[in-house]
């Protein structure tokens, strides 16, 4: 039932092709986006003046990166916000508030939680999940599947790339249904239909992780530092280091860096460097050449002929050129693959964490 593979999670991190392929495709009909289950009229649509995203773990990560592809393609602010904090925030909802509900099972109690809090307060309310006829699937206005096919592994991959693809595609599908598109939808669908592919190439360009692994898996701690939409993934590529290796591992922006964190790294620390957002990566850059005066070691993530990033790293990860504004669901492979090795050289049980569940049904 593994299909070959020592571990779900490495069976799962390699279907995701297949997996973001299956839930884009449905979607895309005559070079145009279509949400066929979403019931809302384009002028119902317009009338959105805040979108608010909610989700806990993983989840509230794919909700972080798809936020800057929703604003810019759809000049809606996004506010993206835990499960287990909405539901006691007395959230400023009305109905002309979209809230996004993002789960994988569709049964985690906060976000089922947060979900009621808003319904109740009057918000339209559009799920984003994997299992079909879960409880967050059945009490939303509107469910949107992510067709990742089951998903056994605790530690979600081809869970969290879906659901970053269907925010992608709905950034483009509310775009264009407010009149935002201007043209620029075919080049967009283009780049959103090479993601797959994409994703075959980060395995394709990462041979060397199961040797990274070895030279990093004893490390005490991981900071992994980006800018924008490479902080949102080094936010996921984070956490998937800490549940499944044990390794402590913390995601910054990169320019906070300065505003004290940088007091903890000494001779010999990792960092991982995101560099896959050409419009930030000099800044990023800056902040490379800063932790490694320090005496850092860093491993950097980026494009292979990225020569600026490339010259000064350590250690390197690559992901083929991609749009940055869709750069989450690529980018983040080298990282789940880094954590998954980095877990099986410290002989960790990889499908199931120490203290995690799959599902988190209570609060
Ligand atoms: O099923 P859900 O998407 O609602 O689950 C949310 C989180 O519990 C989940 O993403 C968790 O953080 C994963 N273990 C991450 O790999």
């Amino acid at each position: 039932e593994k299909g070959g593979y020592e571990h779900f999670m490495l069976k799962e991190i390699m279907e995701q092709p297949g997996a973001v392929k299956a839930t884009i495709a449905p979607r895309i009909k005559e070079g145009r986006v279509v949400f066929e289950e979403l019931g809302l009229t384009a002028s119902e649509i317009g009338e959105i003046r805040k979108i608010i995203i909610t989700a806990c773990g993983s989840a509230y990560y794919a909700g972080c990166a798809g936020k800057y592809a929703i604003e810019k393609l759809c000049r809606i602010p996004v506010e993206v916000v835990l499960a287990s904090e909405l539901r006691y925030s007395d959230p400023l909802i009305d109905k002309q508030t979209l809230v996004i509900v993002i789960s994988q099972s569709g049964e985690t109690a906060d976000t089922i939680a947060a979900l009621k809090e808003c319904k109740a307060k009057g918000a339209r309310t559009l799920a984003v999940v994997n299992v079909v006829g879960s409880t967050v699937a059945k009490l939303a206005d509107y469910t949107v599947y992510t067709w990742a096919g089951p998903e056994i592994a605790v530690a979600t991959t081809k869970g969290y790339t879906t659901q970053v693809t269907v925010l992608y595609l709905l950034a483009v599908y509310f775009a264009g249904q407010l009149g935002r598109m201007e043209g620029e939808e075919r080049k967009l669908l283009i780049a959103l239909q090479a993601l797959p592919r994409q994703i075959q190439q980060a395995f394709d360009l990462n041979s060397s992780i199961p040797v990274l692994a070895k030279k990093y898996h004893a490390s005490k701690s991981l900071f992994f530092i980006g800018r924008n939409t490479d902080y949102a993934i080094a936010l996921e590529g984070a956490l998937k280091m800490k549940e499944i290796s044990y390794l402590h591992a913390e995601a910054y922006a990169a320019g906070e860096l300065k505003h004290g964190t940088i007091a903890l790294i000494e001779e010999h620390q990792p960092v991982i460097a995101l560099c896959g957002n050409p419009a930030i990566m000099e800044k990023t850059l800056s902040n490379i050449v800063e932790v490694k005066s320090r005496g850092a070691e860093v491993l950097a993530l980026t494009f292979r002929n990225n020569q600026k990033i490339v010259s000064v790293a350590d250690d390197l990860l690559f992901i083929p050129k991609i749009d940055a504004l869709f750069s989450a669901v690529v980018e983040i492979v080298p990282l789940q693959l880094l954590a998954y090795y980095v877990a099986k050289e410290n002989g960790c049980d990889i499908d199931k964490p120490k203290n995690l569940a799959k599902s988190v049904t209570v609060e």
